[in-house]
């Protein structure tokens, strides 16, 4: 199986080893090849809005004063510095598999964390370099549907987690709305993978996007999942007339 294609990315979970490299090797050439256009696709493709949805995923992970936070798949960093600014949190490591990632979020943390409060570490979401319970938080935005394995992800994110301390997870969702769901799979499907390619000269990227969304489970089977992996009060959120979509449980 051909896990390169857009038109066939692997769905999470219940797949050989094999497969889930392939995905893992595919998702991470993919974002350090848009990694300098990352940011400002995010912004035309959702108007604006994508900062105001880590905003409040960042509230929501509610991390004790003083304490450690993680964003998983921090990409360019931006969920790190809302976990800063919204909330009360000492310190936030920053954790990516991509390099060309990453790269572009140091360059940002020169400017907008000058006191150095953000690490930014190389590593794999299924293989947290951490100790049991190392974090007060666990956040992540826009990660779930491109891992490999969905519910071992999830398990990882629990087990770095303090008791009692939360894991959200901000994801992009297929809104229910009658009418603007078909008006937003047109925007999403026909629309984003152009401006991918004028944009960050790389349609395939942007193709491949509006697929693992179409792809991925619903929330509340998602909600189900963070259950089984032990999250406890798991709820989730619907925001940007459920474009995105905020899941939390408490670990
Ligand atoms: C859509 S980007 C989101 C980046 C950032 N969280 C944000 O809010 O913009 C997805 C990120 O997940 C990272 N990623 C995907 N799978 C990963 C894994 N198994 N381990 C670590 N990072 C991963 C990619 O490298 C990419 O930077």
């Amino acid at each position: 199986m051909d896990v390169g294609s857009p038109l066939n990315p692997l769905p999470q979970g219940g797949r050989g080893q094999g497969e889930g490299e392939n995905k893992a090797r595919y998702v991470r050439a993919m974002f350090t090849g848009i990694a300098r256009r990352y940011d400002l696709m995010n912004a035309l493709m959702t108007g604006g809005r994508h900062q105001a949805w880590r905003r409040a995923a960042a509230r929501l992970a509610e991390p004790q004063a003083g304490g450690l936070a993680l964003d998983l798949a921090t990409g360019t960093g931006d969920l790190a510095l809302a976990l800063l600014a919204e909330t009360a949190v000492r310190r936030v490591i920053g954790l990516d598999f991509s390099d060309g990632m990453l790269q572009v979020g140091r360059e940002k943390l020169l400017r907008k964390d000058p006191a150095g409060r953000v690490s930014l570490v190389a590593g794999d979401a299924l293989l947290l370099p951490f100790a049991d319970k190392t974090f007060a938080c666990v956040a992540s935005a826009f990660l779930l549907r491109n891992l490999a394995h969905l519910e071992p992800g999830l398990a990882e994110m629990r087990r770095v987690t303090q008791a009692g301390g939360r894991v959200v997870a901000l994801e992009i969702t297929q809104p229910t709305l009658w009418g603007f769901r078909h008006l937003f799979g047109w925007y999403f499907h026909r629309l984003v993978p152009g401006l991918g390619a004028v944009v960050s000269g790389n349609r395939e990227a942007y193709t491949y996007l509006p697929r693992s969304v179409e792809r991925f489970l619903p929330p509340a089977e998602l909600a189900r999942l963070m259950e089984r992996v032990g999250l406890r009060d798991v709820t989730c959120r619907r925001l940007g007339l459920g474009t995105v979509t905020l899941h939390a449980g408490t670990a």
